[in-house]
C-alpha cells in the first residue's frame, strides 16, 4: 500500500512520515491513530529527554554505546541517537508493522545512518529476548509503546548490559492514576489510588513494578530520571549487579496512605499494606497505595549530567523540558507525594494561595519545601497537613 507522506525535520533528523488527512469532522488526533505509522509531533519532548539521558549514560560509560528501540515507529527517537549522541556504535530498531519498517529503512538511508543503524521486523519481546544473554546485550533499551510498557520489562532487563539503562513510556495514565484501579492491578501488580498527586505516584507504580521484575534476575535498578508531561510518563532506570544490591533496591519499596478526610499522607516501607489504618490527624481510615517504588524519582548527578548534555545542543534551547530537569533535581530528598494548594485552600474555605509565599512559609518555619513537576500548583515538604494548612491561611491570595 502506497500512501502521501511528508517531511518533517525534528532535532538533527529529517523524517518521512505518513501525511495526515483527517475526514470531515475528524480530530487531527484521529487521523493520527489511523495513520499507516504513528508519529506524534507532541512526544519530541520525550524524545529531546531521550537523547540527554543517553549522553549522560555515555558519559558515565566512556565507551562506545549499543542501544535498542524495539518499537521504532517512523525510526526517528533511534535516528536522532545516532546523530545527537557522540559514541553510538550501533543502533538496532524493530518494529511489528511491514510500514513502520519500511518507512524506518528509507529514513535511515536518508539521514545517513545505514552503517550504524539497522532495522528488524520483528515482535518486541521476540527482539529483546535475542539479545537477552551476555555480550549480546545492549547498553540501552529504549520501550516506546502504545499504552503500557509493563509486558516488555523482562526483557528489557534481560537484554540490558548489567551496567545499562532502561527508558520507559506510559501513556495508559487511567490505570496509573487511579482511574481504572483493575487494570493497573493486572499491569503493574499495584493498587493505584486517585489522589492530587496521581502523576507522581504513576512513575512510583512503573518504577516499582520494573524494580520488581529487574529483581527477579538479581538485577538492581533505580530511577535516575522520571517526569510527567502531558499525557504521558517517562523513567529512565540505571542497572546494577548482583543479589544484594537488588535487595537494597527492594527496601526502597512500599505503600503511600492517603486520607480523603484531611489529605494528608505518609509512606510505608516494605511489608503488605491491604488496609491503611486510621489517619493520625483526623481520624478517618486512610487507603493504601502500592505497593511502589518510595525513593527518589531521580539521581542528582544524572540529572546535572543532562543539562551538561543540554549545553552542547540545541535542546537546550528547549525551555519546558530544562525546566522539567530542575524541578525533578529539586524534587530528590523530598518525601513521596505532595499537596495541591487549590484543595487545601477550598477546604480551609479560603481563595487559592499563590505557591511561592507558602514555600517560603514553610521553609522559614524550618520545613523542607520545593515544586512538583507533575503539577503547577502542588507542594512537596515534610511539613505535616496541618502546618501547611497554617501556612496557607496566613500567606495572601
Ligand atoms: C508509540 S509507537 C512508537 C513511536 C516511536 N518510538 C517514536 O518515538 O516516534 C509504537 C510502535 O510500536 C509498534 N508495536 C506495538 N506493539 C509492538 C510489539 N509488541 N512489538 C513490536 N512493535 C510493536 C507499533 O507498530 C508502533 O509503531
Ligand atoms: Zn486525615
Amino acid at each position: 500500500m502506497e500512501y502521501p507522506k511528508a517531511l518533517v525535520t525534528e532535532g538533527m533528523a529529517r523524517i518521512m512520515i505518513p501525511k495526515l488527512s483527517p475526514s470531515e469532522g475528524e480530530t487531527l488526533e484521529g487521523a493520527r491513530s489511523r495513520a499507516p505509522v504513528f508519529y506524534n509531533p507532541v512526544m519530541k519532548m520525550n524524545r529531546d529527554s531521550a537523547i540527554l539521558a543517553l549522553g549522560a549514560l555515555q558519559r558515565r560509560l566512556s565507551r562506545p554505546l549499543t542501544i535498542c528501540e524495539p518499537m521504532c515507529g517512523t525510526g526517528i527517537r533511534g535516528i536522532r541517537m545516532a546523530l545527537e549522541v557522540p559514541g553510538v556504535r550501533e543502533a538496532v530498531l524493530g518494529d511489528m508493522s511491514y510500514h513502520a519498517i519500511r518507512l524506518a529503512e528509507g529514513n535511515i538511508r536518508m539521514n545517513g545512518v545505514g552503517d550504524r543503524v539497522r532495522v528488524r521486523r520483528m515482535e518486541a519481546n521476540l527482539l529483546l529476548s535475542l539479545h537477552a544473554r551476555p555480550l549480546a546485550r545492549f547498553d540501552y533499551t529504549d520501550i516506546d509503546p502504545y499504552g503500557t510498557p509493563a509486558p516488555f520489562i523482562d526483557t528489557a532487563t534481560r537484554a540490558t548490559r548489567r551496567d545499562g539503562m532502561v527508558a520507559l513510556t506510559a501513556t495508559d495514565m487511567a490505570p496509573l492514576c487511579g482511574v481504572n484501579v483493575r487494570a493497573c492491578l493486572r499491569k503493574y501488580g499495584s493498587t493505584s489510588l486517585r489522589t492530587g498527586y496521581s502523576h507522581e505516584s504513576a512513575l512510583r507504580i512503573l518504577a516499582g513494578a520494573f524494580v520488581r521484575g529487574a529483581a527477579v534476575h538479581e538485577v538492581a535498578s533505580m530511577p535516575v530520571f522520571g517526569f510527567f508531561a502531558d499525557h504521558y510518563i517517562r523513567l529512565y532506570m540505571r542497572l546494577d549487579r548482583g543479589k544484594r544490591r537488588a535487595d537494597e533496591s527492594l527496601r526502597e519499596m512500599g505503600y503511600l496512605l492517603y486520607c480523603s478526610g484531611c489529605r494528608s499522607f505518609r509512606s510505608v516501607r516494605g511489608g503488605l499494606a491491604k488496609e491503611g489504618g486510621f489517619c493520625d490527624v483526623c481520624g478517618s481510615e486512610m487507603k493504601a497505595e502500592g505497593p511502589l517504588w518510595l525513593g527518589d524519582l531521580a539521581d542528582a548527578g544524572f540529572c546535572s549530567d543532562m543539562i551538561e548534555c543540554s549545553e552542547d545542543s540545541f535542546i537546550g534551547s528547549n525551555r519546558r523540558l530544562m525546566k522539567i530537569i530542575g524541578n525533578v533535581r529539586g524534587e530528590i530528598g523530598m518525601p513521596p507525594g505532595f499537596f495541591v494548594i487549590d484543595e487545601l485552600s477550598s477546604d480551609l474555605g479560603v481563595a487559592s494561595r499563590r505557591i511561592e509565599p507558602v514555600i517560603d512559609g514553610l521553609k522559614a518555619a524550618g520545613f523542607k519545601a520545593t515544586r512538583s513537576h507533575t503539577d503547577s500548583r502542588g507542594l512537596k515538604t515534610d511539613a505535616p497537613v496541618e502546618a501547611v494548612k497554617g501556612i496557607i491561611l496566613e500567606a495572601d491570595a
